[in-house]
């Protein structure tokens, strides 16, 4: 599954510095990248929003206007056999750059829940095949669940961000995104990197909660956590190889220390070793193209 990042605008294909080959594109764009990657093998796409304009509580992520609302409409138009999965959160779209509402200085979970509801249901209504709710609040994936089948919606699919560590290999994508948290940090929500038994039984919550697929990331440093979450369960499960992890490879290839497209494929395989049916990366069209 490969990750696309949708501004607005038309034309634009700005390159994020952290992640060399990754860049921010607008609907137009994104459809002609998607055309290429399909081209070259992949079938999936994961979608994230760079909106212009933020506020404190998120609003613009449920505009049907939205670059990721408007991409979605276009890519199910134009390219109908492509699989598109929705980033659901509010860090790229609230103004402090946290994943919720701040009440009192603190995340509010059950008001960020019903604004993530909000933005599912919107992302549905576009056509979204699979809801990817990453913000790692309490309660989510059975309120997104229960929204979509009320609203007809019941074939869409939950993808949840469920082992979600709080990593420092996040920090390219924060870059792309706009995202870095204005104060503190996500300590509160994302998961402690030293803890399994946490995972294991975020995964029984999200599955009972109505979860399809069920997702661990970052991915290459967290194989132990794959592959215990693999045994335990047998669900479908999808690791997330995060930017972080594509800037240290993107980095020493281009440095000529390391052989890419060995070191790429080996990195993606060892994900796969560990039990990941889905694997989200940076490298989808690459890996597909060399796979061929
Ligand atoms: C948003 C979100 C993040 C990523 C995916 N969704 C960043 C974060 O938690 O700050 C990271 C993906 C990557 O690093 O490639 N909640």
């Amino acid at each position: 599954m490969y990750p696309l990042f949708v501004c607005e605008g038309t034309n634009v294909r700005v390159e994020v510095p952290s992640m060399p080959g990754v860049f921010k594109l607008s609907v137009d764009e994104a459809v002609k990248e998607t055309e290429a990657a399909l081209k070259d093998g992949v079938r999936s796409i994961l979608l994230f929003g760079v909106p212009d304009s933020k506020d404190d509580s998120g609003s613009a992520a449920w505009a049907p206007e939205n670059p990721v609302q408007v991409a979605i409409r276009t890519l199910k138009e134009k390219l109908p056999q492509v699989i598109l999965a929705s980033d659901v959160c509010l860090c790229g779209y609230t103004s402090h750059g946290h994943c919720g509402v701040i009440v009192d200085d603190e995340i509010a979970n059950d008001v960020t829940v019903e604004q993530l509801v909000r933005i599912a249901i919107s992302h549905a209504e576009a056509g979204a095949d699979i809801i990817a709710p990453s913000d790692m609040m309490d309660g989510r994936v059975k309120a997104i669940r229960q929204a979509l089948d009320n609203q007809g919606y019941d074939n869409v699919a939950i993808m949840s961000y469920t082992a979600k560590y709080c990593s420092a290999f996040y920090g390219p994508f924060r870059d792309a995104a706009n995202s870095s948290p204005s104060f503190g940090d996500r300590r509160t929500h994302q998961m402690d990197p030293a803890n399994t038994e946490e995972a294991l039984k975020e995964v029984a919550l999200d599955l009972e909660e109505g979860a399809d697929i069920i997702m661990i990331k970052p991915a290459g440093p967290y194989l132990d956590v794959i592959a215990r979450v693999k045994a335990e369960f047998m669900c479908p499960t999808a690791a997330y190889q995060v930017s972080g992890e594509y800037a240290m490879l993107k980095a020493a290839s281009q440095n000529g220390w390391l052989e890419e497209s060995s070191a790429l494929l080996e990195s993606l395989l060892a994900i796969k070793r560990a039990g990941a049916n889905i694997i989200i990366t940076y490298y989808a069209r690459e890996a597909a193209r060399l796979l061929r």
